[in-house]
């Protein structure tokens, strides 16, 4: 009875692995039931829009925020990325044309200088098709069509991409949406994806919990082995608390924990979620941001919040 259960587990696993091909090193997970604390609270961006998403440069430590340009229609694809120093103070600003949502986007050093990853070339819902890389210069305006741009279509077939990179295991995590299909993620090695090779994702799979019982996507990003999904609405389209986690193993795809409720700056006004990112402190620790944005229409303020227990 031992051994046979033992065959067949080892067949079972044998079967797996010629089936799965995600290769993701195991790591860290975050435990989405901890609490969450303060990096700030109540900051203006360079804009007065809601924020979007941010992402971290951990190498020369910069934070970036991104929102819609102010003005702009809703499907302009035209945003405002904010530079901020870690209490929220505004550093510097950009502006993106013609790009995309800026639900997620992502941050990669380069020497002292910083280099954006972000949808670019929006569609007629507002959406980036594809993916572009250039170099954060404060005081710029970029148009979709400028020479400074390098573009990247990480998957052939898909409408939309967006991304996000893991700064500790410098990665870059892709969401893509296939017609037909919806949303799934791939995760490439960043120094790969940089020279424009796309043809060894570490991990590509469908995204699960596409949207969880009707609240609306806000955000995602990855440590390691794992992703990690936001949902939820502002106060003002959910008069109770709604904002939820989840964390996802993506050599499986499946959810490993959540979606969970999260109460962090739960006393802000409006309290839209808005984007997740990770962030090493030159201490070690590693900590899962959560962004949400409070203040009234014409005067949105920049909310970070962030969980640092880990399970191994
Ligand atoms: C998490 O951060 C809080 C606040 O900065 C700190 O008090 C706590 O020691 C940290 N926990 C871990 C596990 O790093």
């Amino acid at each position: 009875m031992v051994s046979f259960s033992f065959t067949a587990l080892a067949a079972l696993a044998a079967f797996a692995a010629s089936v799965v091909s995600a290769t993701v090193p195991s790591s860290a997970r975050f435990d989405l039931s901890k609490p969450s604390y303060d990096l700030y609270r109540n900051k203006p961006l360079h804009d007065d829009t809601v924020q979007q998403g941010f992402a971290f440069d951990n190498v020369n430590r910069r934070l970036f925020v991104s929102q819609r340009k102010n003005g702009a229609g809703e499907t302009s694809g035209d945003l405002c990325i904010t530079q901020l120093d870690f209490s929220g103070n505004e550093v510097g600003h950009m502006y993106l044309e013609g790009f995309g949502h800026g639900v997620s986007f992502g941050a990669q050093a380069d020497g002292s200088a910083t280099y954006l990853w972000t949808e670019v070339d929006a569609n007629d819902n507002g959406y980036g098709k594809q993916l572009a890389r250039f170099k954060f210069t404060s005081g710029k305006t970029l148009t979709k069509s400028s020479s400074e741009l390098r573009k990247f279509k990480p998957v052939a077939a898909a409408t939309e991409h967006t991304c996000a990179v893991d700064p500790v295991h410098n990665r870059l995590v892709v969401r893509y949406h296939l017609e037909g299909s919806g949303k799934h993620i791939a995760v490439y090695d960043l120094a790969a994806a940089t020279k424009g090779d796309f043809s060894s994702p570490l991990a590509d799979f469908k995204q699960p919990l596409p949207k969880t019982k009707g609240k609306n996507f806000q955000g995602y990003t990855a440590y390691g082995r794992y992703l990690y999904l936001l949902w939820g609405d502002s106060y003002d389209v959910s008069a109770e608390l709604n904002s939820e986690v989840a964390s996802v193993d993506m050599n499986t795809g499946e959810v490993v924990q959540g979606p969970l409720i999260t109460k962090a700056g739960s006393t802000l006004s409006f309290r839209e979620p808005e984007g997740l990112a990770i962030y090493k402190t030159a201490a070690g620790q590693v900590r899962l941001f959560l962004g949400f944005a409070s203040g009234k229409a014409g005067d949105r303020r920049s909310n970070l919040f962030y969980k640092n227990v880990t399970v191994s």
